[in-house]
């Protein structure tokens, strides 16, 4: 149970974001759910049943995340849970580039969003947690970041870098009784990554896993709830892969 657990999920307008927040609130937790858009925030605040609250947020946006964070605990008093889950949007231009070819802007574009995005949140929200006696912050990943890939490579570095901050957060805070948590994902059906691949490309997708089948954003989010619950109030730092079984730690 989530119950009396404030919760901030960014980039939960949609996709595996969104599955997060509404089962976080389907738990008992106070969800805040976060968008670029406040129209597309309240939009999908509305389809939550539960304490669900919209709330502007780009995580590029260095001041508008302190302002953030600072209003969230005006209005809610504690940040009890924070999943950093906005991702850069999938660029195939990008994606498909070898390694020697991707311009840095091109690293700089995806690493203010999934690393750097990560980074100011979890700057903003700690001194709260630390204060209110603990806290668990879960990252979103990527499995490319734990085996490495052969595309991707500024969303391979970005996510991996996310791997970095999750063990710093584990080692550092451990005593202050906050936890931190890295999900890394493999083929997860949300509409953003589904509608950015061919019918052959999907099909493809599907049997990399021994599964053989794409994972349902519903899948992250029940893990995700576990793991922000007292369920796992002794493990800290971990990499959980949700991919099906292909990247085995
Ligand atoms: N789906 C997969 O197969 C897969 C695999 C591995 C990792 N992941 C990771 O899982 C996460 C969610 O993926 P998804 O497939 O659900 O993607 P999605 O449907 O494209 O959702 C991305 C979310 O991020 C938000 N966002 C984008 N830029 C933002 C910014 N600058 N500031 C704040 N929010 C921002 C979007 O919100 P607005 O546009 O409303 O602002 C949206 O809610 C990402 O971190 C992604 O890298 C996904």
């Amino acid at each position: 149970m989530l119950k009396d657990k404030v919760a901030v999920v960014t980039g939960s307008s949609r996709g595996i974001g969104f599955e997060i927040a509404k089962e976080f609130a389907g738990r008992g937790a106070t969800v805040v759910v976060c968008s670029r858009s406040m129209a597309g925030a309240e939009k999908s605040a509305r389809m939550i049943k539960g304490k669900a609250y919209p709330e502007r947020l780009d995580v590029t946006d260095r001041a508008g995340v302190t302002k953030f964070m600072r209003q969230l605990i005006d209005r809610h008093r504690r940040v009890d849970i924070l999943v950093n889950n906005a991702g850069y949007r999938f660029d195939r231009k990008i994606w498909t580039k070898r390694f020697h070819e991707v311009a840095e802007e091109d690293f700089d574009r995806v690493s203010q969003v999934d690393l750097k995005g990560t980074l100011r949140l979890c700057h903003s929200a700690l001194p709260f947690m630390i204060k209110n006696g603990g806290g668990v912050i879960i990252n979103i990943s990527s499995t490319p970041a734990v085996s490495g890939h052969t595309e991707g490579a500024p969303y391979t570095v970005a996510k991996a870098g996310v791997i970095a901050i999750t063990k710093h957060i584990a080692l550092e805070y451990g005593d202050k009784n906050i936890r931190a948590y890295t999900l890394a994902l493999g083929n997860i059906s949300s509409e953003a990554t589904f509608s950015s691949m061919t019918v052959t490309e999907r099909k493809n997708a599907a049997m990399e896993n021994s599964m053989k089948r794409w994972g349902d954003p519903t899948e992250v989010a029940r893990v995700a709830a576990s793991l922000a619950s007292d369920d796992f109030s002794f493990a800290t730092g971990n990499t959980i892969v949700i991919d099906g079984g292909t990247v085995l730690l």
